[in-house]
């Protein structure tokens, strides 16, 4: 189907609740509804981070396709990476609907879905199905990880579903930032986080480990959290940002108040500034990759520049769609102001 074609019926799923709309354009994208215009692009501009090829720097950040559903039509995109999960070592039905709202008039969403998710076993199914028939794509599949909201031993937990999943993912991510599991931020308190890394590299050392951390944390946490993660080699980088509780004065939609992680425009000065921060603080010794209200390719092009090693978004393609993508195609990214690869 052409890409102007798909981009009309993109814009009539703004009519649709927000969750219908995205389980319509998950299925769609799981029956190859588009292929990108121009995959030569890819094939040019390979550069390496984590120690692998990637065709380009710009990912789908977890949460999009939770269960790896969709992962042939998701390749087709011409993305870089797609990050799928959180996946949970069992499977949950997560929170009760409505638990997604658009806020339009702030280009950002609010969810609280509760890592609603397969569970790692059918995960793990889908994707050796994946990469054992998947086309000649170069996609790389980020595996990230959520704790089950019932679970008493969360270190363990993470660990069973790292163990399932690791020797199929190009890299792992330990999710310890989502607002919508009661008490999982807690897990960024540098005792709880450093039992976590340690179980889950005692149990599978074979991908590349990454955090993902709220935007919330200060610069004081955010340093005790490098310094051992790198003194001890616990993890390879950081995912900057997740989805935020704090509600900016501005907003305006009449969503803002519903509760949950609220992620896309709003959330880009926050995201922005840490990932800054760390990279001035700390130099090269993290592979960074940049989340949070990148809805543009200016937005991408000034992450990347900023010192991001990749970037994911979510919200800008829920509002950007296909034009997006094939903005985001256009970038030149090996002109980036600071390779450091
Ligand atoms: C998310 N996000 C997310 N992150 C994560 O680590 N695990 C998850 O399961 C989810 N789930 C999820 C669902 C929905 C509906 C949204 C909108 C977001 C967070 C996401 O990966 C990303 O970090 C933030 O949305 C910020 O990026 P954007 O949306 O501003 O580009």
């Amino acid at each position: 189907m052409t890409a102007r074609i798909l981009q009309a019926g993109f814009h009539l799923l703004r009519y649709l609740p927000p969750e219908r709309a995205h389980d319509l354009t998950l299925a769609a994208l799981a029956r190859g509804i588009y292929q990108a215009a121009s995959p030569a692009n890819q094939a040019t501009q390979s550069f390496s981070v984590l120690g692998m090829d990637f065709s380009n720097p710009i990912g789908l950040a977890a949460g999009f396709d939770k269960s790896a559903t969709a992962l042939t039509g998701l390749a087709n995109l011409g993305l870089g990476f797609i990050e799928i999960g959180s996946v949970t070592y069992h499977p949950q039905r997560g929170n009760p609907r409505p638990r997604l709202f658009r806020l339009p008039a702030d280009r950002a969403l609010i969810n609280r879905m509760g890592f609603n998710n397969d569970g790692a076993q059918v995960v793990r199914t889908r994707l050796a199905h994946w990469r054992e028939h998947k086309p000649a794509s170069f996609v790389r599949i980020g595996v990230n990880i959520g704790c089950n909201r019932d679970c008493e031993d969360p270190a363990q937990n993470y660990a069973d579903c790292a163990g399932m999943l690791a020797d199929l993912a190009d890299y792992l991510v330990i999710n310890v930032s989502s607002p919508n599991t009661p008490g999982l931020r807690e897990l960024q308190r540098p005792d709880d986080l450093r039992r976590i890394l340690w179980v889950v590299r005692e149990r599978c050392r074979a991908a590349p480990l990454l955090i993902k951390i709220a935007p919330e944390l200060d610069e004081a946490d955010l340093t005790s959290i490098i310094r051992f993660i790198t003194e001890e080699k616990l993890a390879d980088g950081l995912i900057i940002a997740n989805t935020t509780t704090v509600r900016p004065a501005h907003l305006h939609d009449h969503n803002a108040h519903q509760a949950g992680g609220l992620s896309g425009a709003p959330l880009a000065a926050r995201a922005s500034a840490l990932l800054v921060w760390v990279r001035q603080h700390f130099g090269d010794e993290l592979v960074l990759i940049s989340s949070g209200g990148i809805m543009n390719a200016t937005d991408a092009r000034a992450r990347l520049d900023a010192g991001a090693d990749l970037i994911q978004l979510y919200s800008g393609f829920v509002y950007g769609g296909l034009e997006l993508l094939i903005d985001l195609q256009n970038l030149d990214y090996k002109k980036q102001k600071n390779p450091r690869h």
